[in-house]
């Protein structure tokens, strides 16, 4: 099938280049075919605010239960119970509420001094030398550590198990490898702990988790099994670590290349949260939410047939200009009339409050020590991960 007609726009999600800067293609795609077909890897795009939104809360039509990653959809694995990413209702339902009975925004929003606290001591020891990396010494440290908190597990082990996390969600170069191959995060790293937690309860998310009682899709009142809990923890990790972590690096990049609204910014720290919110619409750091279509669909007079994979590219309909005036400029004072960068509808990000609060935390103890900052380009370097894009590597000279 092609639908690509006299257009010539290619748009490769697994291209590394493309991926650097996908804004000019997926600008293409809103413009001349916002009903996008690549017949390489078999998949639709839908690009426009006005299709990507309504989409997203419309879970009958475009499904999650195959998963919401194209790989993953492509591969048909079996998704363990409790992946709420991974699932529809009724059984979405019934784990997501459970998970968010535990997950409360009041309790993110307690953890304030904690984040503060680990922030602190990410940057503390780097205030005198001139330079620090975003990602490297604040985004890939504090979220992991707020999570581990949460979660509670100990710091000497939180590090091997971002370690673990990272690895296993690094995409190989798109060129020598078979893009359906992977499979679902290793999770066995976790399973000796939630053993050591059962055995030693504290106040901990995991101990609520061990302990909390539900009734499940047969009817019965029971207890998380080992395995779901496992399931949950590795959900937390693997959803709530990578993606703060790009958020922190955008931070660092796209105030580097505004200084004029850093400026602003240190002046005035109360422009701080809209600031971080025009952060999180500009470069959403989960920037493609894929779906298995369950029913025909017609949209712009071509036929989505049923079976068929259809990505969301919520990172393009956030700069669509149909939406939001000038969508491509990048304005922290812009009044923001909801950005997908959490996505929409019943898959809403659950731990949007605390990647908020992480944001403007990061954000606001950077400024604390320093105002001027400049990015070392050639040391710079992408993460291409087939979940998330954003730095790995941000150096940057500050003062
Ligand atoms: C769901 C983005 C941080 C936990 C989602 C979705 C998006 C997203 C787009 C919806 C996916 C879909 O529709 O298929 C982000 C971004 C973050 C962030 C950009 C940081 C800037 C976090 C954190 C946590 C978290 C800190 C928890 C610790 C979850 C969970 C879901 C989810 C559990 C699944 C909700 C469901 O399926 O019902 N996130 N997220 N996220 N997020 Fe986040």
């Amino acid at each position: 099938m092609t639908l690509t007609g006299d257009s010539d726009v290619y748009y490769d999600p697994f291209d590394f280049e493309i991926d650097n800067d996908p804004y000019p293609v997926w600008r293409r795609m809103r413009d001349e075919k916002p009903l996008y077909y690549n017949e390489r890897y078999d998949f639709f795009a839908l690009s426009r605010y006005e299709d990507v939104s309504p989409a997203l809360t419309d879970w009958q039509t475009y499904r999650s239960g195959k998963g919401s990653v194209l790989e993953i959809i492509k591969a048909n694995i079996e998704i363990p119970p409790g992946v709420i990413l991974f699932e529809d209702p009724p059984r979405h339902d019934i784990h997501r509420s459970l998970l968010a009975r535990v997950f409360t925004p009041k309790k993110m929003m307690a953890l304030e001094p904690k984040v503060r606290e680990f922030t602190t001591r990410c940057l503390d020891p780097l205030v005198e030398g001139g330079e620090f990396d975003f990602v490297r010494h604040l985004g890939a440290q504090m979220p992991m550590r707020t999570i581990g908190f949460l979660l509670g597990i100990p710091e000497s082990d939180q590090e091997a198990i971002r370690d673990r996390l990272d690895e296993s969600m690094k995409l190989e170069d798109s060129k020598d490898r078979d893009i359906y191959e992977d499979g679902l995060l290793d999770g066995s790293i976790f399973a000796d702990y939630i053993d050591w937690r059962t055995k030693h309860p504290s106040d901990d998310l995991m101990t609520e988790l061990l302990t909390a009682e539900f009734q499940d899709e047969t009817g019965t009142v029971r207890r998380l099994t080992h395995e779901e809990i496992l399931t949950y923890v590795m959900l937390l990790a693997g959803a709530g670590n990578e993606t703060t972590t790009r958020l922190i690096g955008w931070t660092g990049k796209l105030l580097a290349e505004h200084p004029d609204q850093r400026r602003q910014l240190a002046a005035d720290r109360s422009l701080i949260p809209n600031a971080i919110e025009e952060i999180l619409r500009y470069e959403a750091p989960s920037p493609i939410q894929a779906r298995y279509v369950a029913r025909d669909v017609e949209l712009y007079g071509q036929m989505v047939p049923e079976g068929s994979v259809m990505t969301l590219l919520n990172a393009s309909a956030n700069r669509d200009d149909r939406h939001f005036a000038s969508g491509e400029t990048f304005d922290i004072r812009r009044k923001i009339d909801r950005h997908l960068t959490f996505g929409y509808g019943i898959h809403f990000c659950l731990g949007a409050a605390l990647a908020r609060l992480e944001g403007r935390v990061a954000l606001d103890e950077v400024l604390k020590r320093w105002t001027d900052w400049e990015i070392d380009w050639a040391n710079a370097k992408m993460a291409h991960t087939s979940t998330t894009r954003g730095w790995e590597r941000l150096p940057t000279r500050v003062s």
